[in-house]
């Protein structure tokens, strides 16, 4: 994907001293870049804050990451922004998450549509409270068109519900005499997955020193490269990003097969 050097190097030009973009080779950008935003309730409880005030500034976190990506000329950026299983959660949080969630939306429209990025969501988000479903749904139509990042929300997403799903369509295409079992294939089910028009994410990173997928994309990673780093989400940013960056460079991918080297 395209990028532009002049506004590349203007972004990250303060940079601290153990990284740069000298450390990141600029042919090899991984295509899609995926993050479990984890830790935003340790960061607040860490300076005696609430734990909406983590969520405020992971959002804080998430619009450095994404602009930096943008910048980057990656292609798709994820984010797991809010699982099958965080329903579970107290109600005052979930229904402060929803509220923010509409709120950021509105507030970054601008940003994705001058940054000319399309939004998309994985998961089932016609039953997200009605407020959050019809900014998200204003926001997938605004920015349809646009042709340059894509930016992937799992928000009501777990990937075993994702599987089941696309394993109920397909059995409805057999059952309805569309497809034959045996054309059951593994694109087949790649293909009902909401991550359908989407490459697989090549790097994936994790915060907060969590060492685990928690439902998250367990299909589409099958190849993908694992950052994971202690910084809790909201001190996640541009240099993190680069980190990562820089060490999927470093990682020597065989796909099963032999070292190239
Ligand atoms: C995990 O921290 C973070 C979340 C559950 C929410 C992440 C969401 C965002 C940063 C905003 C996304 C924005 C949009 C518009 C969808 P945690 O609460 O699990 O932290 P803890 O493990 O320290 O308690």
């Amino acid at each position: 994907m395209r990028y532009d050097v002049e506004k590349l190097g203007e972004f990250f030009a303060e940079h601290p001293a153990d990284i740069s973009l000298d450390d990141i080779d600029m042919a090899r950008i991984p295509r899609h870049v995926s993050c479990i935003m984890d830790g935003n309730g340790r960061w607040a409880t860490a300076r005696g804050l609430g734990r909406g005030e983590g969520h405020k500034a992971g959002i804080v976190a998430l619009q450095d990451v994404i602009t930096a990506c943008v910048r980057l000329g990656v292609d798709v950026l994820s984010a797991y922004a809010f699982s099958t299983e965080n329903w579970n959660r107290p109600q005052t949080e979930v229904n402060l998450l929803m509220h923010l969630f509409a709120k950021t939306f509105v507030d970054e429209l601008p940003l994705l549509k001058r940054e000319n990025v399309r939004v998309e969501f994985l998961g089932d988000i016609s039953v997200l409270p009605k407020k959050t479903r019809e900014v998200f749904e204003y926001g997938l139509e605004q920015t349809s068109d646009h042709t340059g990042m894509t930016l992937a929300l799992a928000v009501n997403y777990g990937a075993r519900a994702e599987l089941a799903r696309a394993a109920r369509l397909l059995a409805k295409e057999v059952a309805a005499g569309h497809l034959s079992p045996d054309d059951i294939d593994e694109s087949a089910i790649a293909d009902h997955l909401y991550t359908a028009d989407l490459p697989d994410p090549e790097l994936v990173i994790r915060t907060s020193g969590e060492m685990r997928l928690s439902n998250y994309l367990l299909w589409q990673v099958a190849y993908a490269e694992f950052y994971l780093t202690d910084t809790y989400w909201p001190d996640f940013d541009r240099w993190g990003l680069l980190r990562a960056i820089a060490a999927f460079q470093g990682r020597d991918r065989r796909f099963g097969g032999l070292s190239a080297r």
